[in-house]
Parts: structure tokens; C-alpha cells; sequence
């Protein structure tokens, strides 16, 4: 029998903005805990919860400053303990995110490393390097803007690649490996059923530190030769990671934020002894376009197919534009999320679902600056807005903020406009994006097809391919009505991301499920 994660639809709690139990504004474990009906009714197969461990909250919690615990602004441990049992009640399964690439600088380690001299083992769990005269030990520049790099009072400098709130730890380091052994342990003893690994490909730098070249940038997916992005090193530490997780009953899983340009590096991170699957970012960044998708679909695959490891798809997440308003926004924009929608999840593989998205809410774009709270938008002085935008607490119910979010005003405004998407608005229209993913997730669940994927002949802005057995999906990316292709004729109209013409053509931007004749 197949395991769960290579088919798995996991929905992506941002739990600072799901749902608020105790009127700080702030979303909270007893919050998840209440909406699980919520989920379960919404067929996901499993929750992927962002940090929630104690944080100076200097990125939104991927700053902890406690591994073991949990913040009090998001609940307690006897909440994640409850949490874990309630959510496998449901039949739900529960992803944790890890985050091992930095810690806060409000770490017990980081606190001791800046009490301690130069070269002494409290520096050495992080990346403390003398400077060039004046200068930062090299030119690293942070994913957040601004330099990696911040001096210390007896002059030297310690790495981050992110905010300087975020020190890097110095995984050639033994305490480190063994520390996160530990606390993996600690949350798979808690019944925890895999990790989200933050910045996955992070973790090893070269020794050298030599300066960033040309081609090689910080943001973006990268490119080989990196000097910390992908190196090679990194694999062991998974591969301790995955020894330890199959020591495990219950197919415990690992999945990867691996931002690599190319499928065959992120397949690298998937080989049978390293983790479970990772994030299709190839799929995320592809634009509304037949040709693109199409490549993104090809080339995962391959890559994939080629060390064993299921695909992902995903759409959107708490660090990206949400895909409604980067299609297009506005109908536009929803009419593809549709269409989108029906795509990912007639793929072979496992999907990610991020809060929200089965709700069609778009980015909110006009946030006032003194209410956002992301570090790129303060470290780049407001030149890049940053990730808020994706972030605005979910509207579950009323006709007015904060829509049934909590009982009082959520941390950043939700838009009035949003009365139209809430949740329990959504759940009676039969035309809503909510019942479509309802739709989309049931019929999903029953088809019990195989991994197969073959394309049909089709129009150039159509992408068409049947499963086995006599599953077809049709989408139409482009902007005139393009008709059903010869293989689905006579087929079984299963779901529409929007209704088809009499004849069967399709109009633009819809995607259609069909059941063919020899199931
Ligand atoms: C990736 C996370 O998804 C993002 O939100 C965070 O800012 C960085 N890693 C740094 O931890």
C-alpha cells in the first residue's frame, strides 16, 4: 500500500492568522483546534502548521527562541499535545515546522555565544568570523536586504542570512546535530507525524566564505556553485535526520523548503535515504500559461521520477503573492485560481493547500506601512512591501471585520470587501470557491487512480492528461473557448471550475474532470 505523504493534501495553517480564541487579535493553537471540523469537512489529509514556538516574533516565529515549548501568544504545550490528539481523532495528521537554519538571537545558545570571547564553544554553534579591517568578512547579503552580516562589540561578526535577529547556526558543529536530533525527537515522541524543514537547503555554507559572484543571488531559486546555497554537505544532515524518523511507527515524513532552480538538484534531496518529498516551487512560480505549466508538470516528474519521490503541488503560501491576485486579480484572477485549483489537484503526487486559497482570497495590497510587520518591508525601507499581504487573518463569518477571526480586532485589517468570502457565506453557494475545493477533494479521494500522467493532443493553450484508470483533466489557459479534445468526447463531466458551453467547449480560464468509459 502506497504511504500516505506521496498523495497527501495538506492544508497550510498560518496559525497567527487562522483563528484567534482569546481576543489578543493574534490566531492561536485552541483556535486550530476549534476550525479542525472545519478541515475535516474540507477533506484535507493533513495540517502543515507554521511556528508557533516561543519568538521574539522578529519573522513571524522562524526566530525561535525555544524549540520545546510553545509561545504563549499561540497557546501552551498541553495545547499542542491536544492539538496532535484531537487533529488524529479527525484522521488528520499534523506537520510541524522546523526551523534549523537559525535560531532567534534570543536563544540561550546566542545569548551565551555574545557573552563569550571570540573562539570560545559558545561561539562556535553559530558562525562568528573576524572581519576584513573595517569591513564584513565578505559580501553575503541578506534574503531580507541589507548586509548578512552584523558586528559585535569586541569587533567581530556573526552570519545572517536573514534578519539579524536570525543568527545562522554552524552546522559542522556537533552540538548543533545533536540538538536537533533531540528536538525531533521530542515532537515525534509527541506524536507529531513529519516536519516542514524551513530553508532546507541552507544549512551548510562554504568553508571558504568566499564573496557571492555575478549569477549567484541571494533571493530566488538558486544556482549551483552557491557558496550557501545547496551545497553538497547538507545531505548528511538529512540523512542522520531520516535514520532517525524511520526509527518511528506511522510513516513520519519529511518535506523540504528547497528553493533550487533545477528539478534534478531538489531531486538530490529526495533520494531514498533523505527526506520524503519537498516544495514544488518550479510549479508555484510558473505563470498562467499552458506552455509553463505544462514544463513545470514535465520537468518535476522527471526529476522526481528519477530518485522514487511523489511530486507536490503547490499554489501559494505565506511568503508569495497569493496566485488569485499573481493571475491577475480582480475575476480574472479567481476565474484561473478555479481553474488552477482543479489542475494541482488532478496531478499525480501530494498538494499544498495554503489558508485561505479555498476561500479565493486575494492579496491585500493596501495594508497602511506602520501596520506591517514583515522584515523585508522594514529592512528594505518599504522598496519591497514584503509578506503581509498573503498573511491578513481568515474571514470565517459575519458581514464586518474581524469576520468570526476572534472576538476582537485581528492583527492586520481585513478588507470590508471580504464580507462577500466568508467562510460560512461560502459554504451554502454551491458556486463558491469553497465548494469547489470541497468538490475537487471528495471526488479526489474516490477516484483511486495511479501515478500515471499522459498527456492528450491538444490546442496550444490547452493542457489535457488522463490518469489511469479513465480520469481526464482539461484545462483551458488560454483566452478564447477552446473545445474538449477528442479523448474526453462522450466522457462523464465530473466537476467544472466554472460551467462549460452547451457544446462542451470550454470557455477561457476553466478546467474541466471527466470520468472516461473504460473505468
Ligand atoms: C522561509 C519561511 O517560509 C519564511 O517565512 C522565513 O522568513 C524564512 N524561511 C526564514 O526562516
Amino acid at each position: 500500500m502506497s504511504t500516505w505523504w506521496r498523495h497527501a493534501v495538506i492544508y497550510q495553517v498560518y496559525v497567527r492568522s487562522f483563528a484567534d480564541s482569546d481576543g489578543d487579535g493574534i490566531g492561536d493553537l485552541p483556535g486550530v483546534r476549534s476550525r479542525l471540523p472545519y478541515l475535516r469537512d474540507l477533506g484535507v489529509d493533513a495540517l502543515w502548521l507554521n511556528p508557533f514556538y516561543p519568538s521574539p516574533q522578529a519573522d513571524a516565529g522562524y526566530d525561535v527562541s525555544d524549540y520545546r515549548d510553545v509561545d504563549p501568544r499561540f497557546g501552551t504545550l498541553a495545547d499542542a499535545e491536544a492539538l496532535i490528539a484531537e487533529a488524529h481523532a479527525y484522521g488528520l495528521r499534523l506537520i510541524f515546522d522546523l526551523v534549523p537554519n537559525h535560531t532567534s538571537d534570543q536563544h540561550p545558545w546566542f545569548r551565551a555565544a555574545l557573552a563569550s570571547p571570540p573562539g570560545s564553544r559558545e561561539r562556535a554553534r553559530y558562525l562568528f568570523r573576524d572581519g576584513r579591517g573595517s569591513r564584513p568578512p565578505n559580501n553575503w547579503s541578506s534574503a531580507f536586504g541589507g548586509r548578512a552580516w552584523s558586528q559585535v562589540p569586541d569587533g567581530q561578526w556573526y552570519l545572517h542570512l536573514f534578519a539579524p535577529q536570525q543568527p545562522d547556526l554552524d552546522w559542522t558543529n556537533d552540538e548543533v546535530r545533536a540538538e536537533f536530533e533531540s528536538i525531533l525527537r521530542f515532537w515525534l515522541d509527541r506524536g507529531v507525524d513529519g516536519f516542514r524543514i524551513d530553508v532546507a537547503h541552507g544549512l551548510a555554507k562554504d568553508p571558504a566564505m568566499t564573496d557571492l559572484g555575478t549569477g549567484h543571488a541571494t533571493s530566488g531559486p538558486a544556482v549551483e556553485g552557491h557558496p550557501h546555497w545547496d551545497l553538497d554537505e547538507v545531505h548528511d544532515v538529512y540523512r542522520a535526520w531520516r535514520r532517525i524518523s524511520d526509527g518511528y511507527p506511522g510513516d513520519r515524513t519529511f518535506v523540504g523548503e528547497i528553493w533550487v532552480a533545477d528539478p534534478a538538484r531538489l531531486a538530490r534531496y529526495l533520494r531514498p535515504d533523505e527526506l520524503h518529498t519537498a516544495f514544488n516551487f518550479t510549479f508555484l512560480l510558473a505563470p498562467w500559461d499552458a506552455k509553463a505549466l505544462r514544463y513545470a508538470v514535465d520537468e518535476s516528474m522527471r526529476a522526481l521520477a528519477s530518485v522514487g519521490a511523489p511530486a507536490t503541488w503547490v499554489l501559494s503560501n505565506h511568503d508569495v503573492i497569493r496566485h488569485v491576485t499573481r493571475y491577475g486579480d480582480g475575476a480574472t484572477g479567481l476565474r484561473r485560481a478555479r481553474a488552477a485549483a482543479l489542475l494541482m489537484l488532478a496531478l499525480p503526487g501530494g498538494a499544498y493547500i495554503y489558508q485561505g486559497e479555498e476561500l479565493g482570497l486575494p492579496e491585500v495590497l493596501d495594508l497602511p506601512s506602520e501596520l506591517r510587520q514583515d522584515p523585508t518591508f522594514l529592512r528594505t525601507q518599504g522598496a519591497d512591501p514584503g509578506r503581509d499581504g498573503c498573511r491578513v487573518p481568515l474571514p470565517w463569518s459575519g458581514t464586518a471585520p474581524p469576520f468570526g477571526f476572534g472576538p476582537s480586532t485581528a492583527w492586520l485589517p481585513q478588507p470590508p470587501s471580504w464580507a462577500r468570502l466568508t467562510a460560512d457565506r461560502q459554504s451554502s453557494d454551491p458556486a463558491s470557491m469553497l465548494s469547489l475545493y470541497r468538490s475537487a477533494l471528495r471526488h479526489r479521494a474516490a477516484l483511486a487512480v495511479d501515478d500515471s500522467l499522459t498527456w492528450l493532443p491538444s490546442a496550444r493553450d490547452v493542457l489535457a492528461f488522463s490518469r489511469a484508470p479513465g480520469f481526464s483533466c482539461v484545462v483551458n489557459a488560454g483566452d478564447r473557448p477552446a473545445s474538449a479534445p477528442d479523448a474526453v468526447r462522450g466522457a462523464r463531466l465530473l466537476l467544472a471550475s466554472d460551467p462549460l458551453a452547451s457544446d462542451n467547449t470550454l470557455p477561457p480560464d476553466t478546467a474541466a474532470w471527466y470520468l472516461t468509459e473504460t473505468r
